[in-house]
């Protein structure tokens, strides 16, 4: 099955091929830079920039991959989590393409699409246990089979990846900062103590954030020379050894702090299961960050679990995920008519 995956949920604009779960090809448009200038997303403007990046993307897709629309099986759109009228180009792209071409329209959601990255090229047995960690995200999640999933425990207010974003905002590090304070904390030794690792103290599998970033906030307070003059190009950090010693031992202990408050509940869950898991999985942007990758592949050592990550292009929003899935989906017939609508919220 061919199927063309459409990503329009935040700010990445995405469409791309796959051929029985296969990737074939990907065109994106990244937004960040536009929105760096806001230091977040702005609604609006993405929407807008959905609109006038689609019609290019989809024409270079088809062009280089030498197929045409004719050739597609199915079309896969992200129908949310994610932001409403962002969501609503997708949509209509994919409803006016799969009308044009007489294929299914296949929903997806976003955070399974994600998870199921995890699982691409690879033979993942289950049940598995997934870690879900984006911008807006938070979950732990087990997985009976690629289509049975129950979420286990997600964040009560900020996601991990908005705790590095916040967080790298009061270091004046442009946004998103996650990826700054990954690089900038690499091969740094962290403070263990210096920032708080929240909501450890109870027995469920729940997260809470915003304790974090305002720990880190706090402590830039106190301590004002941490905070950059001139905020660097959102590009990423090119020579991170060339940055302040102190600036890039508070991102290594925001590092360890994410990663080990992640680590105490995906242990928990996994104690927790009536039927063991028998791989570990991760996805979402945050899934990009070097030390939550490499706590992830220590805990499956440790347990003697394999743990599927995906390579950091796929952790990030992409369509690949949303085609693949569109594979999934539509084999085992779970297709929409025209009438499928955004779900901004995502799935309860
Ligand atoms: O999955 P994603 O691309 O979009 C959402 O669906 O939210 O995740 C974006 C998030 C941002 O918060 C960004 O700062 C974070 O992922 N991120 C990272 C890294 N790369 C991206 N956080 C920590 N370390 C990274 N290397
Ligand atoms: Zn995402």
């Amino acid at each position: 099955m061919l199927c063309l995956g459409i990503e329009t949920s935040c700010d990445e604009t995405a469409v791309a091929l796959c051929d029985d779960g296969r990737p074939l090809l990907e065109k994106l448009a990244s937004q960040i830079k536009l929105h760096a200038l806001f230091g977040g997303v702005v609604p609006e403007l993405a929407s807008r920039e959905h609109l006038r990046r689609m019609g290019p993307l989809l024409d270079a897709l088809f062009r280089e991959a030498g197929l045409g629309l004719a050739d597609v099986d199915a079309v896969a759109v992200a129908r949310g989590p994610g932001l409403l009228g962002s969501l609503l180009i997708g949509l209509a792209v994919a409803k006016g393409l799969a009308l044009a071409a007489g294929k299914p329209l296949i929903g997806v959601d976003h955070l399974h699409a994600h998870l199921l990255a995890a699982t691409l090229g690879r033979e993942v047995a289950y049940p598995a246990l997934g870690l879900l960690v984006s911008g807006g995200h938070t979950q732990i999640v087990l997985l009976r089979s690629p289509l049975d999933l129950t979420v286990l425990g997600r964040t009560v207010d900020d996601a991990a990846g908005e705790a590095f974003d916040k967080a790298a905002k009061s270091l004046n590090l442009p946004y998103p900062g996650g990826v700054f304070v990954d690089r900038l904390g690499a091969g740094i030794e962290p403070d263990r103590a210096l920032f708080p690792r929240p909501n450890l103290e109870n027995t469920h599998l729940d997260f809470s954030f915003s304790g974090l970033k305002t720990a880190v906030a706090t402590h830039v307070a106190r301590h004002p020379g941490l905070r950059l003059a001139v905020m660097p190009a959102p590009d990423g950090p090119v020579d991170a050894a060339a940055w302040p010693l102190d600036l890039r031992r508070v991102c290594s202990s925001l590092n360890f702090a994410v990663a080990d408050t992640l680590r105490v509940k995906m242990e928990r869950a996994l104690d927790g299961l009536d039927v063991p898991a028998v791989s570990i999985l991760a996805a979402g942007g945050v899934a990009a960050n070097s030390r939550i990758r490499a706590m992830l592949e220590a805990l499956g050592a440790r347990r003697g679990l394999p743990c599927f990550l995906p390579e950091p292009a796929l952790c990030a929003d992409n369509a690949t995920m949303i085609a693949a899935a569109g594979c999934l989906l539509g084999r085992a017939g779970l297709t929409h008519d025209l009438a499928l609508d955004a779900v901004p919220r995502g799935r309860k």
